[in-house]
């Protein structure tokens, strides 16, 4: 429908996470520098507005456990940093794009530690790190015990709460880009949800979009991903004829807590860190499989560990596998992982006495919209950072707790670019697209065909039925209503048809992707796959 309402923003972030928090920070703080802030626009709102599809936390940073990577300890550096990401994402990070990550991260963590974070430390007052899967020091700074992201939130909400100049609307999903009379980005259509004056579909016009809306795994049945990761912003983007990069490297988490065979959406991650201080897979057998697999044994990066514990699964013909921490004591347990051990415990199995019960889910993309090191995608006006971003720094495989980093370091290097070159203001050009939306209730049906087509093991013979299935999701489950449920099952929908796409294409197996009928990584593959669609024809 045609917007029902008009506002105005100069710059519109979409989602709020470590990156769009820290994005929408550091832009008002770069505007207000630069002498560029708006201010309160003719109370339109303000200069900076924060849209957010649930409430401020409901994203992935609220859930993130093991911490935030950087060279922070005594004898790290970042070019240590740096070999572990290199070697983690499998041949094809982009090394500049690495080496930005590294040597910039441990200043943008003693940011958030001066914004208000709270991070745990040592009996000296140093920060306490630990280690996790394809770190070979410990590098992982932790809050809470296992609850980091948490900490980074409620101090980022803090910060956005006090901040003037900056305007959150939650409860709102952002529908599509407006495109520029001289091309690139004129403002955002949103659909705000609840009651309110601004309830319904309404545009924002502004100079710049920053979209940090997070990752894609309520493509999959089973996720560690909140209910709203449905890759909001990949289809946006997508549609608005940016590129996407690498989305078929999806990480599979290793050690997902095992709930039962028919379990659906989120379920409880149990951190890396908790390997990372001592505990140990076994499979049905009380065996370790781990080591001989990897010189890290049980803290090889994650798409190695996953593939060992889905081959041990397959050969033993069960659905999990088990993971041992009863020698950390109650005491370890209660000061370190006071929020796994809750959760266990929630659910039956005490982690003090009891093994876990584990198996792969997908927790992370490792790809999505293609950016520059500044953020930049190949959309003039249009940014992204954080989950939704593919910067160039996970390759195939992310190393673990680098996405918290990523999000705080590349949405600082926005907000740098935008206070030297915000765009003009661009009145809108005429928008010919027609979007056909399908209906909610084709989300679970999407999330089965991927899990059992799309997931940890992929070949051409379940990516090509994969394919046909999306074909026939598409024109049969057809929206009775344009409502935030069709818009999500939409999203997951171009998502779930990208990721296929991208997987059928890449005939090897490298990093997260894992390949059947090409069992090898081929050099003829080292490098990028990107994606676009015409915004004209949508194909
Ligand atoms: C974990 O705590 O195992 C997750 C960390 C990450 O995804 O980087």
């Amino acid at each position: 429908p045609p917007p029902g309402w008009v506002r105005y923003a100069d710059v519109v972030v979409i989602g709020s996470g470590i990156a769009g928090l820290t994005a929408a920070l550091r832009i008002r703080a770069g505007l207000e520098a630069s002498g560029q802030l708006s201010g309160q626009l003719s109370g339109q709102g303000g200069s900076v507005l924060v849209v957010t599809k649930d409430h401020l936390s409901a994203g992935s940073t609220q859930w993130a456990q093991g911490g935030i990577a950087a060279a922070l300890g005594p004898g790290d550096s970042p070019e240590e940093h740096l070999l572990d990401t290199l070697s983690a994402g499998a041949g094809i990070c982009d090394s500049d794009a690495v080496r930005v990550l590294v040597t910039e991260g441990p200043a943008a963590v003693h940011e958030l530690i001066a914004l208000g974070a709270t991070f745990d430390l040592d009996p000296d007052g140093l920060l306490e790190l630990t280690r996790e899967g394809g770190h070979h020091r410990d590098r992982i700074a932790h809050a809470g015990g296992d609850a980091t992201g948490a900490e980074i939130q409620r101090a980022l909400v803090a910060a956005i709460r006090s901040t003037p100049d900056i305007e959150v609307i939650e409860h709102a999903i952002a529908l599509d880009l407006i495109p520029g009379a001289d091309g690139g980005v004129a403002g955002v259509t949103l659909h705000v949800l609840g009651e309110g004056q601004s309830d319904g579909v309404g545009a924002v016009h502004c100079r710049a979009v920053v979209l940090a809306s997070g990752g894609l795994g309520q493509v999959f049945s089973a996720t560690t991903n909140p209910a709203v990761a449905t890759g909001d912003g990949l289809a946006l983007a997508l549609r608005a004829g940016a590129v996407l990069r690498d989305v078929e490297f999806v990480q599979f988490h290793p050690t997902v807590m095992w709930l039962g065979g028919d379990s659906r959406g989120q379920q409880p991650l149990i951190s890396e860190a908790v390997r990372g201080e001592g505990a140990f897979l076994v499979d049905d057998a009380g065996m370790r499989f781990m080591q001989g697999q990897h010189e890290l044994a049980d803290l090889a990066p994650r798409d190695v560990v996953a593939k060992a514990i889905t081959r041990r699964m397959r050969e033993q013909g069960r659905e999990h596998v088990w993971l041992d921490a009863r020698h950390f004591g109650q005491a370890k347990w209660e000061r370190r992982f006071p929020t796994i051990l809750a959760t266990c415990r929630a659910h039956g199995v005490d982690p003090v006495t009891d093994l876990i019960p584990v198996a792969p889910a997908c927790h992370y993309a490792s790809g999505g919209v293609a950016t520059d090191l500044v953020g930049r995608t190949s959309v003039p006006g249009l940014y992204a950072c954080g989950e939704a971003a593919c910067s160039g720094v996970h390759g195939a495989n992310r190393l673990a707790s680098n996405s918290l980093l990523e999000g705080l370091v590349f949405s600082r290097r926005i907000a740098e670019h935008l206070s030297e070159t915000l765009p003009p203001r661009q009145d809108p050009a005429p928008d010919r697209r027609t979007a056909g939306l399908v209906g909610a209730g084709a989300r679970e049906r999407i999330q089965a065909t991927m899990t059992e087509l799309a997931g940890v093991l992929r070949s051409a013979s379940g990516l090509a039925r994969a394919t046909g299935e999306l074909v026939e999701i598409s024109a049969l489950a057809a929206a009775d209503e344009p409502d935030a449920g069709a818009w999500e099952a939409t999203n997951l929908l171009t998502v779930a048809t990208a990721l296929v796409t991208a997987a059928e294409a890449r005939e090897e197996t490298r990093g997260s992707h894992w390949r059947e009928d090409f069992a090898e990584a081929d050099d003829a593959w080292r490098g990028h796959l990107d994606l676009a669609l015409d915004p004209a024809t949508g194909r």
